[in-house]
């Protein structure tokens, strides 16, 4: 099984990335529209919650009107750069769940180690939603991914701003069954796993530290 890949090519979002794009653009500029970026892919990831009918009364009558059914969302943010996704899709979700993944890479072995690990209890009922700005090799994401999967979520879906395409076919490889969201698939990575023409440091850029 492969996993689906939904590239949220709406104008209004690929508008917004050309400005977050630009070197000129502000960290203020950077977080605002990634704000916004973030509440669009939200509305697009959430497209398929299942709905249940509750009777509400309206000035007029009384009627079967449908609302949300089951647990609350939980949103998760790879470590840091998640975070910026965070605020935007709280707005779409307010009453979402927010887990926390912080992950790095062992110099010497190369191995994902955990440094950081938050997600509310009992997921077995649960839509999560793993969100990272940036799919470059995808091996941050395929760690957490896999560290996620541990705690044996209901569901799994995972939302990035940008992706390279080797980082979508190594996630693929990885996790066929979770599927991917982005904003756009660019070129390629250079040889420092940046991903072209991209925007640079996600990271940096949210939170003005170059
Ligand atoms: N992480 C980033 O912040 N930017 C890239 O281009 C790749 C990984």
């Amino acid at each position: 099984m492969t996993a689906q890949v939904t590239i949220v090519d709406h104008p209004v979002i690929q508008h917004k990335l050309t400005l977050m794009r630009r070197r000129k653009t502000s960290t203020q500029k950077f977080r605002a529209l990634l704000k916004e970026i973030s509440m669009l892919l939200a509305y697009e990831v959430t497209r398929d919650l299942p709905l249940t009918l509750r009777t509400i009364e309206t000035p007029l009558q009384s009627m079967e009107a449908p609302v949300l059914e089951g647990k609350k969302v939980v949103l998760v943010a790879i470590l840091r750069a998640g975070i910026g996704i965070i605020d935007g899709m709280l707005e779409v979700l307010p009453s979402a769940r927010v887990g926390h993944v912080g992950l790095y890479r062992d110099p010497e072995t190369l191995q994902a180690v955990e440094y950081f690990f938050k997600l509310p209890g009992n997921l077995r009922d649960r839509q999560l939603i793993v969100v990272d700005p940036m799919l470059a090799t995808g091996h941050s994401a395929v760690a957490a991914v896999t560290r996620i999967k541990a705690e044996q979520p209901g569901s799994l879906k995972f939302v990035c701003l940008l992706a390279a395409p080797e980082g979508i076919e190594h996630f693929q490889e990885c996790h066929p069954d979770v599927p991917v969201f982005t904003a756009a698939v660019d070129e390629h990575l250079n040889d420092h796993g940046y991903i072209l023409p991209g925007l640079g440091d996600a990271g940096d850029r949210i939170f003005g530290t170059k």
